[in-house]
């Protein structure tokens, strides 16, 4: 099994670019069932894109990597289209289920297999499945597969969500973008990716607009047109590198192809912290770190602070003078780095959804296990920080969302290795 091996205290200076949104990709993948040709752009090369194509070729859609210019090709042509989402492809890759809503509209009948939990919690799908009902899907669940119809297709309603859900709001989207009549959705969540699938909807047809967390979609005149599009950068790779430099730049790194607009509650989290930020159109600069300060900060959907950068803070939180608190208020198992970066040396307790975390405390090198994705990363960071040497285990957990972590580090001086 490969490990990554870190030499920390090197100190990070260079440039750093980010890549295509992996959390942007995979619904817009989802939505290519509905277009005859796709051409998507600015494609992270990692295994979650990897498995979702292997899922849309499962169904019955052509797929071609063309991997030095980041590019998808998706064709579709109707032949032997099979409405099927196996539990072996969606098991390791819950963004599978997102093929739900294109299947239903599209051919008015899917097979999904249920997604599970993971590690960060039982995350159901309860409100996806809300949303898909409220539009005329019927749906039974038999053998752990969701079992989905709309003989005449779906129709246009109003929907409230009782809750903020991504991937519930993403399903809706696509299942109400080819319906009958209007669609109302209230309540959803209105991150960046989404916004960027709705501009992919709109390249196919579909009339969208949005106000607040309501999502209107009406009189949609879906052609399946052949559609290029081009993905969104990742704004949680870039967050991540953001607290890399605020960690341990040498005098600034330097982070480019991106939009600083859409980050502003972590820029403006991590300048309350006392990092030194300088926004470009396309970059950001961070500083050298000078006596950064402690905070409080409760995890939120867009555009409060995303618990996909929770981890990461963490680490950086234990290199600021006083007590600062993290409230996990997305999921209810997310603080599993946190014993990994205690064997690091970092001082945190956990009391309910909070971790209180006592800084600055001194980190050195230990041989840690990666428990998901974001997690995983969080040791990155702290073996960057650490003294010595780190090894980070089951490093598949970064495979699947980070593109090139390792070389995008070492040309920023970084020492890291897998073996
Ligand atoms: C997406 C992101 C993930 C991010 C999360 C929150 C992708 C591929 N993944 O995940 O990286 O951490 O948003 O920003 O884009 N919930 C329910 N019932 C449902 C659906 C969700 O109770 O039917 C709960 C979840 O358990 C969780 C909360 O709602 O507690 C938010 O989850 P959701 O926004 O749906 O996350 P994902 O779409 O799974």
């Amino acid at each position: 099994m490969q490990k990554l091996i870190i030499k920390g205290k090197r100190e990070l200076s260079g440039t750093i670019s980010i890549s295509g949104s992996k959390n942007a990709t995979l619904p817009i993948l989802a939505a290519s069932i509905l277009a005859n040709r796709v051409i998507l752009k600015n494609v992270p090369l990692v295994k979650d894109i990897f498995t979702m194509a292997e899922l849309l070729n499962f169904i019955g859609l052509k797929i071609k990597f063309i991997k030095k210019k980041k590019i998808i090709e998706i064709t579709n042509k109707e032949k032997n289209i099979n409405t099927l989402a196996p539990y072996k492809l969606v098991k390791t890759m819950r963004a599978g289920v997102l093929v739900l809503g294109s299947l239903l509209t599209k051919y008015r009948k899917a097979r999904v297999s249920l997604p599970g939990g993971c590690a960060i919690g039982s995350r159901p799908v309860d409100l996806h499945l809300f949303a898909l009902k409220k539009l005329g899907a019927k749906i039974k669940i038999k053998d752990g597969y969701i079992i989905a119809e709309a003989k005449r297709g779906l129709k246009g309603t109003n929907i409230k969500f009782p809750s903020v859900s991504v991937g519930a709001t993403e399903n809706a989207l696509l299942a109400a973008s080819k319906a009958k009549g209007k669609t109302v959705l209230k309540n959803c969540a209105v991150e960046p990716e989404i916004l960027d699938l709705i501009l992919f909807l709109k390249k196919l047809g579909t009339n969208i607009n949005i106000k607040g967390r309501t999502i209107s979609i009406s009189n949609s005149k879906i052609n399946q047109p052949n559609i290029s599009h081009e993905v969104i950068f990742d704004r949680i790779e870039l967050g991540t590198f953001m607290i890399a430099g605020a960690l341990i730049a040498k005098n600034s790194l330097t982070i480019n192809k991106i939009n600083p607009k859409i980050i502003n509650s972590e820029i403006n989290i991590l300048r309350k912290v006392g990092v030194q930020i300088i926004k470009k159109k396309t970059s950001i600069i961070i500083k050298k770190k000078r006596n950064l300060k402690n905070i409080n900060i409760v995890t939120k959907p867009y555009p409060g602070f995303p618990t996909d950068l929770q981890a990461q803070l963490m680490v950086l939180l234990t290199q600021v003078n006083g007590v600062s608190k993290i409230k996990e208020d997305i999921f209810e198992n997310r603080f599993m780095h946190v014993p990994e970066l205690k064997r690091m040396g970092a001082l945190i307790e956990i009391k309910d959804k909070t971790a209180i975390i006592k800084g600055p405390s001194k980190l050195t090198g230990a041989e840690v296990m990666a428990t998901d994705l974001r997690a995983s990363v969080s040791l990155v960071l702290a073996g960057l920080v650490a003294e010595n040497r780190t090894i980070i285990n089951r490093i598949y957990h970064l495979d699947r969302g980070y593109e090139f972590l390792e070389s995008k580090l070492r040309k920023c001086k970084a020492k890291i290795r897998r073996v």
